[in-house]
C-alpha cells in the first residue's frame, strides 16, 4: 500500500472492474447461489474426504481441547477456537491434519491465529521440531513478541521472499496458504499461484482458505460487504482437468456433500455439523 489515492479508470461495477455490482448480481441469486451447485472438472476425490472424516479426525480430535473464547487483547498469546480469523471445522482440521501428516516444514503465508494452532501443535506433539516459518507483512503483537514453536517470522509481503524458501519444502511438508484473497497485477495470489505452486516438491500439501467450493463466495460477502475476492476462481480454474494436484479435504465441501459424516467427525456435544473454509490439496507424490 503506498498511501497515495488510487486512481482508476473505470469505476467500481464497470464491465471493465474487478470490484463487482451487487445491485446487478441481486436478480441472479438463485442462479449463482444454487442449492445443489455443481462444479465441472474437478475431481473432489469423495473417498479422501470420507478417509479424513472417518479415520483421521476420529484418531486425533479428541486431544483437541482449546478454549471457546479469550479476550483478542494485544497480550494474547494463546489459541482459541472463536477467534475471528480461523474456526469452525477449519481449525479442528488443521489440528487433525498436522498431527496425522506430521510434518517436518511448515510455510505458513497469512499468520495469525492460526499460527498460534500450528505451534501449540509443534510445542506439544511434536516437541518443536517442526520448522515452522511465517510470513505476515502485518503481523499481530504476539507474532513480533516471538511464539515458542514458531521457528522464524519473516516480516515481508511473500513476493519479497526468496523461492528457494518455497523450494526446501519435501514430500509431506506444508504449504499453509491465507493471505489477500484477491489475483492481481503483482499480488501474493498470483505470485503463489504462478511462481510458488509449479514449484513445490511432489507429496507437499498445500492449504488455502476462504474456499467454498464447491458454493460461490457466501451471498453476504459478495452482495452485502462486495468484497470483491477472487481468489477461489482462480483456483478452480487452477483445479480443472488437474491430475497432478488433488483434493485431499475441503471443509466447505465435506459439509455440503458428508454432513452426517462431519456430525459424526465432529463429535461436539451438542451435536452439530459445521464447515468452513479451508481447502487442503496435494501435489501428487
Ligand atoms: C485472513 S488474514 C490471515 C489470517 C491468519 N491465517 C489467521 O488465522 O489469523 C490475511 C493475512 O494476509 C496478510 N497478507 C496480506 N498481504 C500479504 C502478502 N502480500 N503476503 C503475505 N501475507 C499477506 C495480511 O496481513 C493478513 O494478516
Amino acid at each position: 500500500m503506498s498511501g497515495k489515492p488510487v486512481q482508476s479508470l473505470f469505476p467500481p461495477g464497470h464491465f471493465y472492474s474487478p470490484v463487482v455490482d451487487p445491485a446487478a448480481l441481486q436478480a441472479r441469486r438463485a442462479e449463482l447461489w444454487p442449492t445443489h451447485p455443481v462444479v465441472l472438472g474437478i475431481d473432489f476425490d469423495d473417498a479422501s474426504h470420507l478417509r479424513v472424516l472417518g479415520e483421521h479426525f476420529p484418531r486425533y480430535l479428541g486431544d483437541y481441547d482449546y478454549p471457546e473464547t479469550l479476550p483478542e487483547t494485544p497480550e494474547l498469546a494463546q489459541f482459541f477456537t472463536r477467534n475471528s480469523q480461523f474456526s469452525w471445522l477449519d481449525c479442528r482440521a488443521l489440528f487433525v491434519l498436522l498431527r496425522a501428516w506430521q510434518p517436518r516444514r511448515v510455510i505458513e503465508v497469512g499468520s495469525g491465529f492460526s499460527s498460534l494452532l500450528v505451534a501449540d501443535v509443534n510445542r506439544r506433539w511434536f516437541d518443536g521440531t517442526i520448522d515452522v516459518v511465517c510470513i505476515e507483512p502485518y503481523p499481530r503483537p504476539f507474532l513480533s513478541r516471538g511464539v515458542p514453536g514458531i521457528t522464524r517470522l519473516l516480516q515481508a509481503p511473500v513476493q519479497a521472499v526468496p523461492l528457494a524458501e518455497f523450494e526446501r519444502l519435501a514430500a509431506g511438508d506444508v504449504l499453509f496458504i491465507d493471505s489477500s484473497h484477491v489475483a492481481k497485477t503483482g499480488s501474493d495470489v498470483n505470485f503463489l499461484f504462478f511462481e510458488v505452486l509449479p514449484r513445490l516438491a511432489p507429496g507437499v500439501y498445500v492449504h488455502l482458505h476462504d474456499v467454498f467450493l464447491p458454493a460461490d463466495y457466501p451471498q453476504d460477502w459478495v452482495l452485502a460487504e462486495n468484497r470483491s475476492w477472487n481468489e477461489q476462481y482462480l483456483l478452480r480454474a487452477f483445479l480443472m482437468f488437474n491430475s497432478v494436484w488433488r483434493i485431499v479435504f475441503g471443509c466447505a465441501y465435506a459439509h455440503h456433500r458428508f454432513p452426517e459424516q462431519v456430525r459424526r467427525a465432529l463429535a461436539h456435544p451438542r451435536g452439530r455439523a459445521f464447515g468452513g473454509g479451508s481447502l487442503w490439496l496435494r501435489r501428487q507424490p
